[in-house]
């Protein structure tokens, strides 16, 4: 079957650049992608590409190309659904924070939703793509949920995870080291296939497109994410070593690195991982080994999420610890918000976390960051807080030990100690003289990423901190 018509549900971080590059590379196909966030949806049809909801390098670029030509965002949801041949499901799937399997199984009630609203609306036959990161055997349950209207309607499920990883998600599109497309191993299923293989054959090459049964498929993107994980918990847990035995974790990282059965590539030891899927992932993997009664393997997984929450919590004892005990009333200024450069993201990011301890210790946190606003990072703080079941009048005093600039001197202006949680490359770049004149001694750098060039800091006067160096 020849594409015409992709509908995509959800304008998120993946539905949005996903859908993007497809419309950019297919001029012949027509995208629309569509949300139930109003807001959202204007801020895709921003005139002003500056506006877009996701910050990507290059993505204003291919929305300014492709938009109103083959390329549309819309809230108009069911129009959209008939007259697709094809629709992606690119909605959030978060840990669920409620009921049975609350705090590890994924919450699907949005994949659900689409998939009722799909075959409420559809009148001829579609092939429905998993896009959003689902636990395997989803797509049995989206295929019963499609076929019970029984009006005939045929529906093939596809799954075809997303690989790409913010900060980078255009060049990972435009270069992926594959793109994986799972289906039913029947005439029909494999007919789906083909049909979403020649869409991505439009930029990709044969061999980077793989195709397998859809519960391996499924399962591969939880695997994948599982395993990038935990290999930064791994080099995170030998950084704690490191640093009570004067082996540094960078030497380290790179001595194992250059070994060409491991490979140099997720060995940064820093403050932990955040984003809004790792965590998730593994909690849901972990969540179906339990559920499938596999205890040891899920333990194993598990660990991955408890030594980077240690990782975590251990950044902000140093903190502590190393300015005599007590942060209270002190200055603490957050270099960086984003769980990563490169992106607006903050959904897991480790400074929610820091900021947690250190807000509980009595600090004022002072933060900077060049793609987050206030008003984003006062809300991931109340959401925490929320969560935990603390009251208005508790929460409305800790969002008072919380100052957000535009600017970065201000931010760190009389303050006693930096911390860095996001590597953004201008922090490397700053007048660190001019900063350390105006800070109170002695001055403290947290290096929760080590960018920065300790030995230059050293001398210039500061006490540096870094992780996993001694
Ligand atoms: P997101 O939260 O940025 O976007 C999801 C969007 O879906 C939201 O705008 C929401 O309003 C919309 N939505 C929810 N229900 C809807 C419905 N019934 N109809 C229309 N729109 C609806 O989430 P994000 O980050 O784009 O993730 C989406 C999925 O992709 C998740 O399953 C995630 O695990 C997966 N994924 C995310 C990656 C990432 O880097 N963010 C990478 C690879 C996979």
């Amino acid at each position: 079957m020849k594409i015409k018509n992709i509908c995509c549900l959800g304008a998120g971080y993946v539905g949005g650049p996903t859908m993007s590059v497809i419309a950019l590379k297919c001029p012949e196909i027509k995208v629309t992608v569509v949300d139930l966030n109003e807001s959202r949806i204007a801020a895709w049809n921003d005139e002003n590409l500056d506006s877009l909801p996701v910050y990507e390098p290059r993505l204003a670029e291919v929305v300014g190309e492709a938009r109103g030509r083959n390329l549309f965002f819309s809230t108009d949801v069911d129009t959209a659904i008939d007259a697709a041949d094809m629709i992606f499901i690119a909605v959030n799937t978060p840990t669920k924070t409620y009921g049975e399997g609350k705090g590890m199984a994924a919450d699907l009630k949005f994949v659900e939703l689409c998939a009722r609203q799909i075959a409420r609306i559809a009148k001829n036959d579609k092939i429905i793509v998993e896009k959003s990161t689902l636990p395997v055997r989803t797509a049995e349950t989206l295929q019963t949920i499609l076929d019970s209207t029984g009006n005939g309607v045929k529906f093939e499920v596809l799954s075809n995870p997303e690989f790409l990883a913010e900060g980078t998600a255009i060049e990972d599109l435009f270069n992926a080291d594959r793109v994986l497309i799972g289906g039913q191993q029947t005439p029909e299923g494999k007919e789906a296939i083909q049909s979403l293989v020649d869409i991505y054959a439009h930029w990709l090459k044969p061999e980077q497109i793989l195709t397998t049964n859809v519960w391996s498929s499924e399962l591969s993107k939880l695997t994948a994410n599982s395993f990038l994980a935990q290999r930064i918990s791994s080099i995170n847990a030998l950084s704690a070593l490191c640093e009570v035995t004067e082996a540094n974790v960078d030497e380290v990282a790179n001595a194992i690195g250059t070994d060409s059965r491991i490979g140099p590539k997720f060995l940064k030891a820093s403050v932990g991982f955040g984003g809004s899927c790792f965590q998730k992932d593994i909690l849901n993997l972990v969540y179906l080994c339990r559920f499938f009664n596999l205890p040891e393997v899920a333990d194993y997984w598990e660990q991955v999420i408890i030594l980077n929450d240690y990782q975590k919590y251990r950044f902000a004892k140093k903190i502590i610890s190393s300015l005599f005990n007590t942060v209270s009333d002190k200055k603490i200024t957050f270099l960086g918000w984003a769980f990563k450069k490169d992106t607006n993201d903050t959904r897991e990011s480790a400074a929610i976390y820091v900021a947690e301890h250190l807000i509980e210790d009595g600090a004022q946190i002072h933060v900077y960051d060049p793609k987050v606003p206030e008003a984003k990072i006062k809300a991931d703080m109340r959401y925490l807080w929320e969560l935990k079941g603390f009251t208005e009048q508790k929460i409305e005093a800790k969002l008072n030990q919380i100052y957000v600039y535009n600017d970065p001197k201000e931010a760190l202006d009389q303050a006693h100690a930096v911390a860095v949680l996001t590597e953004w490359d201008e922090f490397k770049t700053y007048d660190w003289e001019n900063i350390f004149i105006k800070m109170y001694k002695p001055a403290f750098v947290f290096d929760g990423r080590n960018i920065l060039d300790a030995a230059k800091l050293t001398d210039i006067g500061f006490r540096v901190k870094g992780i996993g160096k001694g």
